[in-house]
C-alpha cells in the first residue's frame, strides 16, 4: 500500500490525556518508540491560545514524528484549529472520535459525536481534511460488538472524507477502558477499507500487542496504557527476545523521566505530577506497599533521591519467587499483571 503513514510492523504510542506529554514521549522514544501523539487538545482552547494547551503541544526537536490530536465539534473552530496547526510543526492531525469521558460527552464530542450525530461528525472531519496541510486521520471506537456493519460504514465514510488512516479501539463507548476487545470487528474494518487501519485496545504487554495485531489482521497497533511506566514495551514489541527492564534499567529510566519532568514543568508542578509517573513504574513489579505508599508524600527532589535508594534495593524476595521467569531473562522486572483493568 502506498503512502502509508506508519511502516508496517511499527507500534504507535496512543494519545493519553494526562500522560503523553513531552517527558513521557521522550522516555518512550529512548526505548524504540518513533510514532507518537500529543494528548487530545480541545480545538477551542487551541484557537483561543489557552496557556495550558500550548504546553501540551510542545514538541522536542529530537521528535522525528509527532501527531497532534484534536477534539471538538464546531465547524468554524475546527477550521481555525486546522489553520493554526498548519503553522506548527506536526506530522499528522488526528481527530478524536472515541473519547467517552463525561466532560467530552457533555459537549457531544468524541465517541458521543459519532453515536449521536454521525453526519455532523463526518462533516467536522471533512472540514479538518479540507483545511489541513498535513495528513488527517481519525481514532474511533467500534459501534457494535456483534455486527461489524455500523463500524465499517462509519470508517468508510471517514476514508471517503479524506482520512489517511483510521485507528479503531475495539471496545464500545459504554465499556470505557475495560472488558474484551472485539478483534473481529477491527478485522472487518481492515478488510473493507483501502487506507491502513491501526488496531487499538488491550495491548497492555508486548505479548498482548501481538495478539491484537494478529487477531485484527492489522499491520500496526496503538499502545496506550501498556506504555505507562513501561517504555520498554516498544523494544519488546520490536524484538521478541528483548525482555523487560533490569532493576538498573528501571532505576535509570525513572531518574531520567523524573528530571525531564522537572525541566519541562519546573520543580513545584513537577513534584506533584511526577507521583503518578513514579507509581506507574513501580506497579506490578513487586516493590513493597510501603514504598509505593510513600510516593504520595513526595514533595522535594531530596525525597525523590531517597526513594530511588529504596527502589535500587529491588522488589521483595517474594516477587522473584512468584514471578514466572524465562531463564534467559532472569532478574528482569516483568510485570506480574500488565494493568489492573
Ligand atoms: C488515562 C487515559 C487517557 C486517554 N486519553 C486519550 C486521548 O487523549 N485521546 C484518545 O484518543 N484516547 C485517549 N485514551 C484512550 C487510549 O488512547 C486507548 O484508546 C485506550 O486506552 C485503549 O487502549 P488500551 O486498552 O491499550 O489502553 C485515553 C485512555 C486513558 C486510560
Amino acid at each position: 500500500m502506498n503512502n502509508r503513514i506508519y511502516p508496517a510492523g511499527t507500534a504507535i504510542l496512543a494519545p493519553l490525556a494526562g500522560h503523553t506529554d513531552l517527558p513521557m514521549r521522550l522516555s518512550a522514544r529512548r526505548h524504540g518508540c518513533r510514532y507518537a501523539f500529543t494528548e487530545m487538545v480541545d480545538a477551542g482552547s487551541l484557537v483561543f491560545g489557552n496557556h495550558k494547551t500550548m504546553n501540551l503541544i510542545k514538541r522536542d526537536p529530537s521528535e522525528d514524528f509527532l501527531g497532534i490530536q484534536l477534539v471538538g465539534s464546531e465547524p468554524e473552530i475546527l477550521k481555525k484549529a486546522a489553520e493554526i496547526i498548519n503553522g506548527l510543526d506536526f506530522s499528522v492531525l488526528d481527530f478524536n472520535l472515541g473519547c467517552p469521558a463525561p466532560k467530552v460527552a457533555k459537549k457531544g464530542e468524541g465517541a458521543t459525536f459519532v453515536v449521536r450525530r454521525p453526519d455532523q461528525a463526518i462533516e467536522a472531519f471533512s472540514i479538518l481534511a479540507e483545511h489541513s496541510k498535513i495528513p488527517v486521520t481519525a481514532k474511533m471506537r467500534i459501534l457494535d460488538e456483534n455486527d461489524p456493519a455500523p463500524t465499517v460504514e462509519f470508517a468508510k465514510r471517514l476514508e471517503n472524507a479524506g482520512a489517511k488512516t483510521v485507528t479503531i479501539h475495539g471496545r464500545l463507548m459504554k465499556m470505557f477502558y475495560s472488558g474484551p476487545v472485539f478483534h473481529e470487528i477491527i478485522k472487518e474494518v481492515r478488510k473493507n477499507l483501502s487506507i491502513p487501519v491501526v488496531a487499538n485496545g488491550g495491548a497492555l504487554s508486548a505479548a498482548l500487542y501481538r495478539t491484537l495485531v494478529t487477531e485484527s489482521g492489522c499491520e500496526n497497533g496503538m499502545v496506550a496504557r501498556g506504555a505507562l511506566g513501561n517504555p520498554w514495551i516498544f523494544r519488546e514489541i520490536a524484538d521478541p527476545y528483548a525482555g523487560p527492564p533490569t532493576l538498573e534499567e528501571l532505576a535509570e529510566e525513572m531518574q531520567l523521566h523524573f528530571y525531564s519532568i522537572i525541566d519541562f514543568y519546573g520543580e513545584e508542578t513537577a513534584l506533584r505530577i511526577s507521583r503518578k509517573t513514579i507509581l506507574e513504574y513501580l506497579r506490578g513489579r513487586g516493590f513493597p506497599g510501603e514504598l509505593r505508599a510513600s510516593v504520595s508524600f513526595l514533595n522535594t527532589v531530596d525525597a525523590f533521591k531517597a526513594l530511588m535508594l529504596e527502589v535500587r534495593k529491588g522488589p521483595s524476595p517474594r516477587y522473584w519467587q512468584t514471578l514466572e521467569q524465562n531463564p534467559a531473562q532472569e532478574r528482569r522486572l516483568a510485570r506480574r499483571q500488565p494493568h489492573p483493568a
